[in-house]
């Protein structure tokens, strides 16, 4: 961990438009999503000297805790990212202009630029922050899910809370199992999991353009990678994330499956 540029850390951690909570000392950025303690409670498998590829990985949370708590042995983050190294989601013609406004919004380069640079970033991009602040083997690549052939292949694949994003989820999944050695993670939010999950049926439902395009039961989910020719496909964890900002929960499913 940086131990000096302690006050740089600290204004980013305190002032940065954060997408996930990360400890660091004791304080905690406002992420959107507050992962710290729950992220011990997914069910994920051991990463003990494996290579992995974070898909969608955004800061990097998950990253960072496949190296410090799964003991995987480097990670690859892979992002597609037009606007400002934060979030950004597969976005429609009809859609852009809202989301190059709404994601330029959530760019705090300009305002903690000071910081920034003493820790010699150029961009407001977490996962580089993250890397650098905890001095992780974690590499950050610019890239897209529909094609990962330029990324060589990792034991582990995991792609957190992005098919829903997704125009054409079958093509992503499938990117995944050609990108697998051994096992791929998927996340998937859905808020109307609890109903469909009554009837386990393989539905997705379209939400609207853009942002979300659809949601997806785990039992679709599942059916997909399946069909890309995973095996032994299954539910590691059901659980709600809260929404800090507004305060209510979304329901998600953690599926693996196997080469
Ligand atoms: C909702 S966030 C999820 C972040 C993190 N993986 C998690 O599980 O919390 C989705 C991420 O996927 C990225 N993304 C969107 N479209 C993508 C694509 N086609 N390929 C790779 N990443 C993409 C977004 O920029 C964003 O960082």
């Amino acid at each position: 961990m940086l131990v000096y540029m302690e006050n740089e850390i600290l204004d980013i951690f305190n002032n940065g438009t954060w997408y996930h909570s990360v400890n660091f000392k004791n304080v905690k950025s406002k992420g959107t999503f507050d992962y710290t303690d729950l992220v011990y409670n997914l069910n994920f498998p051991t990463m003990k000297d494996l290579s992995v590829l974070d898909v969608g990985c955004s800061d990097g949370f998950f990253s960072k805790f496949f190296l410090e708590e799964l003991n995987a042995k480097k990670v690859t983050g892979v992002d597609f990212n037009l606007y400002d190294g934060s979030v950004a989601f597969e976005v429609l013609n009809s859609n852009e202009e809202e989301y190059v406004e709404k994601y330029n919004s959530q760019n705090d380069y300009e305002n903690l630029k000071f910081s920034y640079e003493t820790l010699g970033l150029m961009t407001s991009n977490k996962f580089e922050l993250l890397k650098k602040v905890f001095n992780l083997n974690m590499d950050y690549q610019n890239g897209s899910i529909y094609d990962l052939t330029e990324f060589k292949k990792h034991d582990v694949t995991f792609c957190g809370s992005l098919l829903e994003h997704l125009r054409d989820p079958i093509t992503a999944i499938e990117q995944l199992y050609f990108s697998t050695e051994k096992f791929s993670i998927i996340d998937i939010s859905n808020s109307l999991n609890g109903i469909y999950n009554i009837f386990n049926r393989p539905l997705s439902k379209y939400t609207g353009a853009g942002g979300n395009f659809y949601h997806h039961s785990e039992k679709a989910i599942s059916l997909m990678m399946e069909a890309v020719g995973f095996k032994n496909v299954k539910l590691l964890k059901r659980y709600k994330i809260k929404i800090e900002k507004y305060g209510y929960k979304i329901p998600h499913a953690v599926i693996i499956g196997f080469k």
